[in-house]
């Protein structure tokens, strides 16, 4: 291979390779008995297919719906923006119309929509840490600075932390709850603090909800929306990916003010010109339809947790801890002095086991992360956790 004769972008060059993928390199030539098959908790991904009566919707659509194949409208199709802002409203009690829907390729996309409407290059958007890495990627590539925003006592962030971290280029506050990598569930008064902040100062508040059909509350997880302003400052993500199945579809969503989605218009039309037709065919047909399956996928979420919780006492004894669990993932400090990639690495070999070292929710600047793994344990169930906990005690490094 010859070298690029032609310069990078060296946003993007300097931008670290998506984790994930990372991480499945690791497994390339090792061998995973049929006695000990991998456990692999490295993503938070659902790994069967949506219900039946779900594809076979969406097989109709292919067949019989010719405006599955073709462009649809920028902001997404009407009658899913409709059926998403009557959820929502009813939901959190408040006021949510079409016009404050716009429909994206997934909540990856809805989150680099909101932060190119609102940031320029030199600009900081403060995100707690541990962090989903797309987003600090995202914030990066951009040459926005991601400002780490480290978690405090159950890896809550602290508002008043925030403040000092505000500058005149500050221009968002990101809050992930239910967490992905924490797993912890933001309480509703510390979310509404957040909000209070970020109006006071003049910023928008991004809340990403892509796991909030899992939260543990059933009802309202925050009281954001029952607030008649709350689009002058706030800015709800959403994924259909984990709740539907869909993540190969790619549909997600941006809950906002009518005016921001002006914005939202520009860049999604330049970027996909409409979200995925059958995807968001299907995402209508899961909220029309899946509302009882759904409900029994979280309470199958919720019991894995709980299982994760329970069993843990066996590896505190070994010294490791457990410092968040919820939505689909534990976030776990290890006892050992090796760095969690190495840590990481060796037990895809020694144990049969993919997870993620927290170094890649981290900031460079914070070594905590060679201490923290995160473990997606909604990919297993019950048995596999305890598996999964066996594997990890029988470690020694
Ligand atoms: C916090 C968070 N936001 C967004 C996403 C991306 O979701 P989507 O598949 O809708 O792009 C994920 C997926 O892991 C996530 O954890």
């Amino acid at each position: 291979m010859s070298a690029l004769k032609f310069p990078l972008n060296p946003a993007m060059a300097g931008t670290a390779a998506p984790p994930v993928m990372e991480a499945r390199r690791w497994l390339d030539g090792v061998e995973f008995p049929a006695d000990r098959p991998l456990i692999n908790v490295s993503q938070a991904a659902p790994v069967e297919t949506p219900p039946p009566a779900m594809q076979q919707a969406m097989a109709d659509a292919i067949l019989h719906q010719p405006d599955a194949h073709l462009y649809g409208a920028v902001l997404g199709r009407d009658d899913l923006r409709e059926a998403l802002a009557a959820r929502w409203a009813r939901l959190y009690q408040g006021t949510v119309s079409r016009e404050n829907i716009a429909i994206t390729a997934g909540c990856n996309q809805a989150f680099a929509a909101t932060i190119a409407c609102l940031t320029q290059k030199g600009d900081e958007v403060i995100i707690p840490t541990p962090w989903y890495f797309n987003h600090q990627m995202w914030c990066e590539m951009q040459g926005v600075n991601a400002v780490p925003l480290p978690a405090t006592t159950n890896l809550l962030p602290d508002p008043d932390q925030a403040r000092a971290l505000i500058t005149a280029r500050t221009k968002a506050i990101v809050l992930v709850s239910p967490n992905n990598p924490a797993g912890v569930e933001y309480p509703a008064e510390l979310i509404a603090q957040f909000r209070d902040l970020a109006r006071e100062n003049g910023l928008a508040l991004i809340v990403d909800e892509t796991y909030r059909d899992f939260h543990s509350v059933s009802g309202a997880a925050h009281d954001l929306l029952s607030d008649p302003d709350w689009s002058d400052t706030v800015i709800a993500l959403y994924s259909f990916s984990k709740s539907y199945r869909l993540t190969g579809h790619r549909v997600g969503a941006i809950i906002a003010s009518a005016e921001f989605h002006h914005e939202v218009e520009k860049f999604l039309d330049t970027v996909a010109i409409c979200p995925n037709q059958l995807g968001q065919i299907g995402a209508l047909w899961g909220i029309e339809n899946l509302d009882d399956w759904l409900a029994g996928e979280r309470q199958e979420i919720l019991s894995r947790r709980a299982a994760i919780v329970e069993g843990f006492p066996a590896l505190e004894a070994l010294g490791w801890e457990l410092l968040g669990a919820g939505a689909y993932f534990a976030y776990i400090r290890h006892p050992y002095a090796i760095s969690s990639p190495d840590l990481a690495k060796k037990l895809v070999q020694n144990a049969g086991v993919l997870l993620l070292p927290g170094t890649m929710f981290r900031a460079a600047s914070e070594t905590i992360g060679a201490s923290e793994v995160r473990v997606a344990f909604a990919n297993i169930d019950k048995h596999g956790i305890s598996t999964l906990y066996e594997r990890l005690a029988a470690q020694k490094f």
